[in-house]
């Protein structure tokens, strides 16, 4: 940097400071908050701001003394590519620097903390004499001779349970994507379960419970708390990899302002997680290390197998090649079942795709991935690999959290 360019980006920082005397100051030469948004997405968004979304957005241009500006991009495969990934030709700048409600998990996006989380819900119309609690109450209700009509996303959480109930036969499967960029997966609700089309759905909590109560006709939002903890998903800003000075700040304000964040979501109705079952821990260690090279059974298999098969591409300490990613980094806050999902079926099954913007940022990764080329082989069927998934796990999960250096590891006695 030069002397003068670090004499005016002073300067610039004392005025912001002087005239809005903000505890935050924007980015060098940033003059507005970029954020890239569906024009057509309530209740995260919309082009008259009327989403949590874009107030939550204005409390990060207030607190950064700097009006927010929309870059508008239907929130569908290719939305990331087309808006915070891709620059401007005439001004060279990206065309937007921040997308809201992204996954809380490591992927396109590089997440900031989240600020709300949610699970799916069931909605139906009140006033028809009977009450749903719980998925199996529709069971119940067919049992008593009244058949619920059920819409439901393909591929919705709640397919399974629905079909293990037998009520398979009175579910009616609606297309999550439609080629109108102004209907959303509220239209479930809006339309088929308020015209009586269908007389319960599923949906995405902050869905659910957004066209639920925005509907004329009386309805009820339940959510699935009945599915557990880990059903539940968080939700944060997303920036590029790259921008780790905007993440940190965009981190700060949320933690700064988090009581009116959360106020600005709790308008929007987010159905309650309270009594969500919590999902039991797994109580037996993942692995042992002692010594810093005795290592357990399933930790030593996991090892011998992954410098039989898996080194080939992430390295034989497993941190990484320039074919395929450290493992050590990927593997810190990976569940073991997620971790199971990945090498087995390669990111397929553990997505809620009856949430639109997991569904998203799933089929953004995979195609960013097809584009690439280049692709993690499936080792389902892999009789060498599937049975001792649970050992590489423990292996991967003793080098990532530093347990085991780079060491051969040797057998303990039993
Ligand atoms: C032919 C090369 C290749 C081999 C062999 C390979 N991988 Fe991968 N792996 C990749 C690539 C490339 C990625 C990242 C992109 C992708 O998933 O397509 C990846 C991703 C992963 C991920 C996800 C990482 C993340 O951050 O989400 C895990 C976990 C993983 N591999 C484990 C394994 C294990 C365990 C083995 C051995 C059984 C293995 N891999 C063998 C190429 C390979």
């Amino acid at each position: 940097m030069t002397i003068s360019r670090v004499l005016s980006a002073l300067a610039l920082g004392l005025m912001i400071n002087t005239s809005f005397a903000g505890e935050f100051k924007p980015l060098p030469g940033q003059t507005s908050v970029k954020v890239c948004a569906d024009a057509h997405n309530l209740p995260y968004s919309n082009d008259k701001l009327e989403g949590f979304d874009n107030k939550i957005a204005a409390i990060i241009g207030e607190e950064l003394g700097i009006p927010v500006e929309y870059y508008w991009f239907p929130q569908r495969i290719g939305f990331g590519r087309n808006t915070i990934k891709k620059v401007d030709e005439t001004t060279g700048k990206f065309l937007c620097d921040v997308a809201m409600s992204i996954p809380a998990e490591r992927g396109m996006y590089s997440p900031t903390s989240a600020y709300f989380k949610s699970i799916d819900a069931l909605v139906y119309r009140t006033g028809e004499g009977y009450e749903i609690n719980e998925i199996s109450d529709i069971a119940k209700l067919k049992e008593q001779g009244k058949k619920l009509r059920i819409g439901l996303f393909d591929r919705a959480v709640a397919t399974e349970q629905l079909i293990k109930d037998g009520v398979d036969d009175q579910v009616e499967y609606y297309q999550m994507m439609t080629g109108d960029a102004r209907i959303n997966s509220g239209r479930i609700i809006s339309e088929e379960l308020a015209s009586g089309k269908v007389d319960v759905a599923f949906a995405w909590g902050p869905i659910a419970a957004f066209y639920a109560n925005q509907s004329d006709v009386a309805m009820k939002v339940v959510p699935l708390n009945e599915l557990g903890s880990d059903f539940i998903f968080s939700f944060g800003m997303g920036v590029r990899h790259q921008d780790k000075a905007w993440k940190n700040l965009l981190n700060k304000i949320l933690e700064k302002r988090k009581d009116d964040i959360a106020a600005v979501v709790a308008q929007y109705n987010m159905p309650s997680l309270a009594n969500v079952k919590q999902v039991t821990k797994q109580k037996r260690a993942v692995y042992t290390v002692i010594d810093g090279n005795k290592v357990d059974d399933k930790t030593y298999v996991g090892w011998r197998l992954f410098n039989s098969t898996c080194f080939v591409c992430h390295g034989k300490h497993a941190t990484g090649t320039d074919l395929a990613p450290n493992l050590l980094k990927s593997l810190e806050g990976m569940s073991a079942r997620k971790f199971r999902k990945k090498v087995l079926s390669k990111y397929f099954a553990k997505v809620n795709l009856d949430d639109p913007d997991r569904r998203l940022a799933f089929l953004e990764q995979i195609s960013e991935e097809a584009a690439k080329g280049f692709k993690m082989p499936t080792w389902d069927n892999d009789p060498n690999i599937r049975p001792h998934i649970g050992d590489l796990y423990a292996y991967l999960k003793a080098r990532s959290d530093g347990a085991l250096s780079e060491v051969r590891p040797e057998r303990l006695e039993k």
